[in-house]
């Protein structure tokens, strides 16, 4: 196999640059490379411009877009939240380390998301929010999600880390809920230089104690101040020209101006970007489909999948092999490094710590007993895939 083949095959290195990200950046370093400045500022109209929302907020990463969702909700201690066991423990986390009570509901087994029959049965009169993640970049059955929003009033917190510019019923992602909450890793379908997140929504008083807790809630009172609220009632300025207050502790989960300026280049790539995953998977499902023992990843004709993972479920019965010994046999025979997106999170410590046990949600923890990703990134050589193809039905008994 050639070292460029090798390369294309890391499903690390997703994440694609070109001299006009470098151009973005030099602009930026000759302008002192400030954090939260004017790059910022216009890479947040321009993405809120993208989902159609009327506003966004970035941040340090995905992760910190979740938190900045929840806090603004005021999610406390005694709130049940309620998700999916089947993703990043980002999800969960933000909610668990605000205090409230985290709840699963089982999937979907066809699409692998929130399966929104289990969810109607889960809701408590407490349920507070509910974060749908759109997993592999296909949105979940948001229509029937929201609707049991409407009827139970909890809020909707669309977790989109891994659906940038996918749609639904021609929505885009992260626009439908509350808030929609997005990931700039260098893993995902676009990146702001391998850390960076943003928080879209229409709500203003969301938006608000979004951007506000994002730095500390710090507001700056001043007769003359380019990015902060004036008001003179409720400070009194007398003779001063500046003031500064707190309104609550808040974090730092700011994003840098040269992060901002790399993200507003890639932001214009994104459609391209997706296009080349998108025709990357359509091969894959073609030339994979004849293979007995693969169940490939199904696309809802109302959905746009944008195609972060590329997941497929391996039945050792046909196949002739289980999930492990596929992994390492692709590895150790062919080179390739298969993923595995992800352990379902009642069988971490984290959430066993909680209560949970193995054995809970049986869709999603038979799905994960069988369940590996591809290589897929928009680089992908036709050599690269071809060769991938070539590897896995080569490994069929
Ligand atoms: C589904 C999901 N949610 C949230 C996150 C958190 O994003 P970040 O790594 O940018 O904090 C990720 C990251 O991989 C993710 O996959």
């Amino acid at each position: 196999m050639s070292p460029s083949i090798k390369y294309d095959l890391e499903i690390k290195f997703g994440s694609e640059y070109g001299p006009e990200e470098a151009e973005a950046m030099l602009r930026v370093l000759a302008n002192n490379a400030p954090t939260s400045g004017d790059e910022c500022i216009a890479f947040e109209r321009e993405f809120a411009e993208y989902c159609g929302t009327k506003h966004a907020r970035c941040c340090s990463n995905g992760t910190a877009a979740l938190f900045l969702s929840l806090v603004a909700l005021d999610i406390k201690p005694g709130d049940r939240v309620i998700t999916t066991p089947l993703t990043w423990i980002a999800t969960a986390a933000a909610a668990a380390t605000l205090g409230a009570d985290v709840d699963f509901v089982d999937i979907d087994p066809v699409t692998y998301n929130l399966d929104p029959n289990r969810l109607a049965e889960a809701i408590t009169p407490n349920t507070k929010a509910v974060l749908p993640v759109h997993l592999y970049g296909q949105c979940a059955d948001m229509d029937a999600i929201l609707a049991l929003a409407n009827e139970h009033g909890f809020a909707v917190v669309e977790d989109a880390c891994h659906a940038l510019g996918a749609t639904y019923k021609g929505r885009v992602s992260g626009s439908m809920g509350a808030t929609g909450c997005f990931s700039f890793h260098e893993q995902k379908n676009i990146s702001t230089l391998g850390e960076g997140g943003i928080v879209v929504t229409n709500d203003p008083a969301l938006f608000e104690r979004m951007a506000l807790y994002r730095s500390h809630c710090a507001r700056v009172y001043g007769k003359s101040t380019k990015y902060c609220s004036i008001d003179e009632t409720k400070f009194p300025m007398g003779k001063r020209f500046w003031w500064q207050d707190f309104d609550d502790c808040g974090y730092n989960f700011r994003m840098t101006d040269i992060q901002a300026a790399v993200g507003r280049v890639q932001l214009k790539k994104l459609d391209m970007l997706n296009a080349r995953r998108i025709a990357n998977a359509a091969y894959l499902t073609e030339q994979l489909s004849d293979v007995q023992g693969l169940t490939l990843p199904a696309v809802k004709p109302e959905c746009k999948h944008v195609f972060h993972l590329y997941p497929v479920q391996i039945d050792a019965g046909k196949f002739g092999m289980d999930k492990d010994d596929f992994i390492l046999a692709m590895l150790n025979e062919y080179g390739i490094k298969i993923g595995t997106h992800y352990n379902p999170l009642n069988w971490t410590q984290a959430f066993q710590k909680r209560g949970f046990k193995r054995g809970q949600f049986p869709v999603a923890e038979a799905a994960a007993g069988r369940l590996i990703t591809l290589p897929l990134h928009p680089r992908q050589t036709p050599e690269a895939l071809e060769y991938l193809v070539h590897s896995i039905k080569a490994l069929k008994k």
